[in-house]
């Protein structure tokens, strides 16, 4: 990943790269920005306490960076800057961006905040770019700055040919992008690719790639599952890196991949290797492989970057998986009706120097993707739950705990804010991740540095808080884009015992007495008995469910006191729940029922005065269009 050609060699000769005697952060992350216009660089750097900016843009007039609740204007924490082109004198400005809705007559406001918090370090144009070089704290604690946390960053820039013709007069921007980053992680790291080849000649790659999937103008959402037999390892090999493999082009259209290996229950015999296997319908053979292959490989979504494990870590690849099939799920998404084919994939990067430690990956989730999963409409903030009991993680991990090192958050279009919550002996701990500024065109896994332990009797929740202020109907839990999830992928180590899932949901018992009945009276509460049966005829009659599904899109009156009651049961209802565990073949699945853990929540120490803190902005709701 090397592209730059930064102007800031000048930046040498002017000599001013020493900020107070310390030793100055290492620029180690890059990225353009725009990579279609190619036209805004940005490298970076961080230590506990700072983070430092290197800016390129081809402009010679001002060029600007925001952190932005959303990837909107509104509400933005912006850093301004330009090289005056007469005296070559650089001015970098901590601004604050309101934006009145796009209806409104008044214009943008971008006020300079009464606390200055960029520290110029170096700026230089050349004869087509300006460079600009600033540190800043990671959290400054002014109410006109936004903290740079391990959540996604939501940038937006932009920038004019003009200088300002004053410091307070900023003419309008001629060209503006937005981006999502996770910019406290490993991802971008300037130096990936030696990473990749550490190992020199041990080194070896493997692409896991679907063959020519056809997709077409009729096409929106589409999973695909293709079955891909692994080559004969002579020897134990260890995974390293995981890159996504997108076809040339097909960027917009290639939403998520996910790569499972497969028991010995899926050989040459199965009847398709290769199949559409889109959620919509009753799918034998769809079933049949994700029964059987259960333990990830690798992911990415859009957006993502290589994912490296680890230098104590690695995913193994031993002699005994010779010739297995790894489950390539590839789920599409074309809106605009593209028609392309498509051979996208995970590609892994292989070492035989082994490391100390072999590496898994597991889920925790809202078990049910389905229509016991509700997110009503036109509510600002409604939570549901994926539950991964003490008795599960007393089950399955071993008695020394696991230690994990990614984690990848994972709702649909309505997850605005999405938790992993660890839960020890009744007291919660800090997050293992969290992520306050999720943005669904951005998936990419959090890097946890240093390992968090996971101990047996551990509770684990996924708590995923949706926004449906712009649906006028019921949202179902759901495979495609629309419907939503709520699910958190872990990458761990050691391997074994290999868990391949944990995940709880609402029973539907629990359900319908809230929601009543298209086929009963309404007014009238169903017995215990009736609700059971309902729900047993919901799960085995199509036309049943679709009934069920309209009279909620429908008919069901969604009150403020029907959203908060439902919204009470995912919260602390008792769930039935899930614990897979791999170490037995087939995945022997547990299933019990689970009440909710009583826990004292955990409290974030306010790194700020309590006037000025930090984390009391607003969550500045939806980007205008
Ligand atoms: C982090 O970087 C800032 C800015 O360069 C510096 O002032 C600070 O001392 C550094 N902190 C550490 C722990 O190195
Ligand atoms: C712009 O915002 C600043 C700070 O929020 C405020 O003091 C100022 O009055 C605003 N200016 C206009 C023209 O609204
Ligand atoms: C695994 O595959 C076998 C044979 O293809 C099938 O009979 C079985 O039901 C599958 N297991 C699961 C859990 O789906
Ligand atoms: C409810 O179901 C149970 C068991 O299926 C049965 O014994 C009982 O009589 C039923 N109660 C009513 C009121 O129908
Ligand atoms: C854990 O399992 C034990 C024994 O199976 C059971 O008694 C207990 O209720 C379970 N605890 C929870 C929280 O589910």
């Amino acid at each position: 990943m090397v592209f730059f050609f930064s102007v800031l060699f000048v930046l040498g000769c002017i000599g001013i790269l020493e900020v107070s005697g310390d030793r100055p952060i290492e620029l180690d992350h890059e990225v353009v920005l725009d990579p279609v216009e190619q036209s805004f660089f940005l490298s970076w750097g961080f230590n506990k306490t700072h983070i430092d900016f290197e800016i390129t843009a081809k402009t010679l007039g001002w060029l600007a960076i925001g952190v932005s609740p959303n990837g909107g204007m509104n509400a933005a924490d912006v850093l301004l800057a330009w090289v005056d082109d007469r005296t070559g004198k650089p001015t970098v400005q901590d601004r604050w961006l309101i934006a009145p809705s796009p209806y409104s007559s008044r214009t943008v406001n971008l006020s300079l905040d009464a606390s200055q918090d960029w520290v110029l370090v170096a700026g230089a144009q050349s004869a087509t770019h300006t460079t600009i070089r600033a540190i800043r704290k990671l959290v400054t604690c002014d109410s006109q700055d936004r903290p740079f946390t391990t959540d996604t960053v939501r940038l937006i820039f932009s920038m004019n040919p003009q200088d300002p013709a004053s410091p307070t007069s900023i003419p309008k921007h001629s060209y503006r992008g937005t981006r999502s980053l996770l910019m406290l992680s490993e991802s971008y790291l300037a130096n990936s690719v030696a990473i990749d080849s550490d190992a020199g000649p041990e080194t070896s790659t493997l692409d896991l790639l679907a063959d020519n999937v056809p997709i077409s103008t009729e096409t929106r959402t589409m999973y695909y599952c293709s079955l891909i037999k692994l080559p004969t390892f002579a020897q134990k090999y260890h995974v390293v890196t995981t890159r996504p493999v997108v076809s040339p082009s097909n960027e917009g259209v290639v939403h998520h991949v996910v790569a499972y290996m497969c028991n010995d229950k899926i050989d040459d015999d199965f009847p398709e290797k290769a199949f559409d296997c889109t959620f919509d319908k009753p799918r034998p053979l769809r079933d049949q492989v994700m029964g059987n292959c259960t333990a990830v490989i690798g992911a990415f979504g859009i957006g993502s970057e290589p994912s490296h494990y680890p230098p104590e870590t690695g995913f193994p690849l031993t002699p005994e998986l010779s010739g297995r099939y790894v489950f390539l799920e590839n789920h599409y998404d074309n809106p605009e009706g593209k028609s392309v084919t498509d051979s996208s994939g995970i590609g892994l990067t292989l070492t035989t120097k082994l490391r100390p430690n072999d590496a898994a990956t597991t889920m925790i989730a809202y078990g049910d993707i389905s229509y016991s999963m509700m997110i009503p409409p036109q509510v600002a903030d409604f939570a549901t739950y994926g539950r991964c009991s003490a008795n599960c993680t007393s089950a399955i991990l071993p008695p020394t705990g696991i230690n994990v090192i990614k984690v990848f958050l994972h709702t649909h279009m309505l997850g605005e804010r999405i938790y992993l919550r660890q839960i020890r002996k009744g007291k919660e701990l800090p997050p293992l991740a969290k992520d306050e500024t999720y943005d669904f065109n951005y998936q990419e896994a959090q890097s946890i540095t240093p390992s968090r332990a996971v101990l047996p009797g551990d509770e684990l929740v996924v708590e995923c808080h949706y926004n449906s202020m712009t649906r006028n109907s019921v949202t179902f839990g759901g495979w495609g884009t629309p419907e939503e999830m709520c699910m958190a992928f872990i990458t761990y180590y050691p391997a074994t015992p290999d868990i391949a899932s944990c995940a709880s949901w609402l029973s539907m018992d629990t359900i319908l007495p809230l929601t009543g009945s298209p086929f009963s009276p309404p007014g009238i509460p169903m017995s215990p008995n009736q609700t059971s049966e309902l729900s047993q005829r919901l799960w085995q009659d199509p036309s049943s469910e679709d009934q069920y599904r309209d009279y909620m899109t429908s008919a069901y009156q969604w009150t403020p006191q029907n959203v908060m009651k439902l919204q009470d049961l995912y919260k602390s209802a008792e769930n039935p729940a899930i614990c897979v565990s791999t170490s037995t073949s087939p995945a022997a699945p547990v299933y019990s029922i689970i009440k909710p853990a009583k826990y004292s929540a955990y409290q974030e120490p306010s790194a700020c005065p309590r006037s000025k803190s930090a984390t009391s902005f607003t969550s500045g709701g939806r980007p205008s269009p």
